[in-house]
């Protein structure tokens, strides 16, 4: 059976009090009790061992009995104690003990049966104990006297300690009802104190259930700044969080699925019109030219939206090797040559030495290059120059592309690197500069930007 976690903690509560109340009840009563018998015992001991030289002295002696007895009333008198003078007897063997003086007046107090003197007789030396007589309990001290060679006589101090044990039961008893109180209680405020507990989870509970499908829309009210409170508050965060991520993937899918109709419809316009048989060579040229256009937009569109997908997910495997950026950057410049005859551009090249190593993935550098030299050459007019530098200092590798262009929008600037972004009519996707930003993250760099009209650089740096 599994227990609910209010049920469990009321019962944790019950059982904390019953294991205290045991305690107090079943050890720390009867050890008080113990404590104070031992203390009139050892008082007891002491007035046996100090007050009865004149008792001993008479034992034995010539005296008559009756002087026995008024030292044995002088010692109680002194004491306050009940003191006993046994004589012990070997008639029958074993030593039988018969009082021979007395303090105490037959009938005043119970009769006894001094086993503690017998014990004290058989060792030869004093003993102190108790002895339970009718419902009473009494503290003796017996200390033997010898005469003749052996054990004549016993003298026993005694006295009732039947208050001490009463008083002890009281605060037994007493313990007992309070305890009860208490774990009545405890049981009581435990299941309480939990239900409210359990009620404010199960809220929890209800609104992770509701986030889970898909409402994002009705934070969790917070009642108290305690624990419960604070775990609400991040909950709220992290549906507003969740909130956000989910428009944002709306939106990607939005914008993807819009950025793929409009070269696949314009595809379909161009074929329809190709169907047409009176089209003269020239048309029929131009409109291939346009189709192969879209081809190709749908085709890079295509790949972006893979990687970018991919780079999102962290399913993009980076294959780092040795690589050398003077060499890769000289490689991918030379690519855009017909771009650059086209755009009537000019590119310069500024290598900081003949070999410029950094450990990374080729593929994906050259990636970032020309996602930079594309974006310097189709986001600036004709005639554009620019100049790309790659160096090395203090254990990374930089990478900067710069173009005399118009500069980008201060505005736009810091959203330039979001997908599907684009500041201009040029007739990008968007997608170029998110890419770059999340390839340089993966290789433990860093993409930015300073753009101010006639000068905008992209700098790339990573570990070298
Ligand atoms: N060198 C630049 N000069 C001026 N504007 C730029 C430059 N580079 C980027 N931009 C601006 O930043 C926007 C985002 O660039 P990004 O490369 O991400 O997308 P895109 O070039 O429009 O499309 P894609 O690269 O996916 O074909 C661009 O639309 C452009 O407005
Ligand atoms: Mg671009």
């Amino acid at each position: 059976m599994r227990l609910s976690l209010r049920y469990r903690l009321a019962l944790l509560f019950f059982g904390i009090n019953l294991v205290a109340i045991g305690a107090l009840y079943l050890y720390v009563a009867p050890g008080l009790q113990t404590r104070l018998v031992n203390d009139t015992l050892s008082e007891l001991a002491a007035h046996a061992r100090t007050d009865s030289g004149p008792i001993i002295r008479t034992i034995g002696s010539a005296e008559p009995v009756s002087v026995l007895r008024t030292r044995v009333d002088a010692a109680a008198l002194a004491s306050r104690e009940r003191v006993t003078v046994l004589v012990v007897s070997y008639a029958l063997g074993a030593p039988q003990l018969s009082p021979e003086a007395d303090s105490s007046k037959p009938g005043a107090t119970p009769p006894l049966r001094f086993p503690i003197a017998y014990r004290a007789v058989s060792a030869g030396a004093p003993r102190t104990g108790t002895e339970g007589m009718r419902g009473a309990t009494v503290a003796e001290a017996a200390s033997p006297v010898r005469y003749q060679g052996r054990t004549g006589s016993v003298i026993v101090y005694s006295t009732s300690v039947s208050d001490i044990v009463r008083s002890v039961a009281v605060v037994r008893h007493e313990i007992l009802v309070a305890g009860g109180i208490a774990l009545i209680l405890a049981l009581l405020g435990g299941y309480l104190l939990t239900r409210a507990l359990g009620r404010r989870v199960k809220r929890l509970e209800r609104a992770a259930e509701q986030v889970a499908a898909g409402d994002f829309e009705h934070p969790i009210r917070i009642d108290s700044g305690d624990e419960l409170g604070q775990l609400a508050v991040a909950f709220n965060e992290m549906q507003r969080q969740l909130g956000q991520l989910e428009s944002a993937r709306k939106n990607f899918i939005a914008t993807a699925s819009h950025e793929l109709r409009t070269p696949i419809f314009s595809l379909g316009g161009f074929v329809e019109l190709l169907e047409e048989e009176d089209l003269d060579p020239d048309t029929r040229r131009r409109f291939l030219e346009q189709v192969k256009q879209q081809v190709e937009r749908l085709r890079k569109l295509s790949v972006d939206l893979l990687d970018l997908s991919r780079l999102e997910a962290g399913s993009l495997e980076l294959r780092p090797e040795l690589v050398d950026l003077a060499e890769l950057t000289r490689a991918v410049s030379g690519e855009f040559e017909p771009t650059l005859v086209q755009h009537d551009a000019h590119l310069e090249l500024r290598l900081a030495g003949r070999r410029i190593e950094a450990l990374c993935d080729p593929v994906r550098l050259a990636q970032i290059m020309r996602i930079l030299i594309d974006n310097a050459l189709t986001h600036t007019p004709p005639g554009t120059r620019i100049l790309v530098t790659a160096g090395q200092t203090d254990g990374h590798a930089r990478l900067a592309v710069r173009d005399d262009g118009e500069g980008i929008d201060p505005v736009a600037v810091p959203r330039i690197f979001e997908p599907f972004y684009t500041a201009d009519d040029a007739q990008g996707s968007g997608l170029g500069l998110a890419i770059a930003s999340e390839l340089a993250e993966r290789m433990a760099g860093r993409l930015s930007v300073r753009s101010e009209p006639g000068e905008t650089t992209f700098m790339l740096e990573i570990p070298a």
